[in-house]
């Protein structure tokens, strides 16, 4: 037999990551003989256990929050998306022994929204709420599904600024603070990390319309607060970021075995595991 392939996610807290089952189940699915473990790290002590676990013959790694920019930082190479997006969520070491680095939370994002969900964005009008990590690494991919515009807003509307100052310009990227919002959008996502807390960041009423999407990045057992009132004000649909959570994954797994997962089941039974 042959020996298992052993990959793990880096996070603190990691104990509710639901990719080790993910995970899982795309080796079951796909044949692939590996083993993937939630490894808890101290706040310090990230770079230290990315070494030892590469040295033990570890594959690959998923990281989580808080230690993303961390691990833009200590990729040995990056891709290019990787670079630009300020963030890293895979690393693997290449035959040459090089971490590499590449993120795949905006590509995760787009799948979902396009093949799942079935939502085309071209002329769209998005807006995204939050301008952390998590939105920097979305808004190129989002860019190139050509949208007719694309808002950053966050509550401190300058580092919503400085966010899109960094990037190179296109005039259809915008910044501003939550409270500057006076118009519905076609498409609103929730990048803030307001419901880390069961929270909703305040926005105005008047960015939701009939015929407007909500998507929030985070997920739980139930609905999620912003969901909820993006709902109640009206919205068209919601959906949360599970299919985001499981697509990023299949991105991953693309990456370090060389194979795509199909992940309609896998949804589901994510789906069924958060809700008991
Ligand atoms: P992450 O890496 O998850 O993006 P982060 O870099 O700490 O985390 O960023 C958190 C984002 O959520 C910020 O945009 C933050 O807004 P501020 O810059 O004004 O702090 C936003 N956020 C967090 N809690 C929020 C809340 N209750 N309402 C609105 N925005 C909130």
């Amino acid at each position: 037999m042959q020996p298992f392939d052993r990959y793990a996610v880096m996070g603190n807290p990691v104990a509710h990551s639901q990719s080790p089952a993910i995970h899982s189940l795309f080796a079951e699915q796909t044949g692939q003989q590996l083993y993937y473990e939630p490894l808890l790290v101290a706040e310090g002590d990230f770079s230290q256990a990315v070494a030892l676990f590469f040295a033990e013959g570890g594959r690959g790694l998923n990281v989580t929050v808080p230690f993303k920019q961390q691990a833009w930082q200590l990729a040995g190479q990056l891709t290019e998306r990787a670079r630009r997006g300020g963030t890293v969520n895979t690393l693997w070491k290449d035959s040459q022994g090089v971490i590499q680095g590449d993120t795949t939370d905006g590509a995760g994002l787009v799948h979902d929204l396009v093949h799942n969900q079935g939502l085309h964005i071209k002329g769209w009008r998005v807006l995204v709420l939050g301008a952390g990590g998590a939105v920097r690494s979305i808004i190129e991919p989002l860019l190139a599904q050509q949208p007719e515009s694309l808002v950053i807003a966050n509550r401190t509307a300058e580092k919503a600024r400085e966010l899109v100052a960094a990037l190179e310009h296109t005039p259809d990227l915008l910044a501003c603070g939550l409270d500057e919002l006076n118009a519905p959008f076609d498409l609103v996502i929730n990048g803030t990390s307001a419901g880390l807390h069961d929270g909703c960041p305040a926005f105005p009423q008047a960015i939701v319309g009939p015929d407007t999407v909500a998507y929030d990045m985070m997920y739980g057992a139930g609905q999620t607060a912003f969901n909820h009132a993006m709902l109640s004000l009206g919205a068209r649909k919601a959906f949360d970021g599970v299919g985001m959570l499981v697509e990023q994954a299949a991105e991953s797994f693309l990456l370090w075995r060389g194979v795509r997962p199909q992940t309609r089941a896998v949804l589901s039974s994510i789906r069924e595991r958060l809700h008991h």
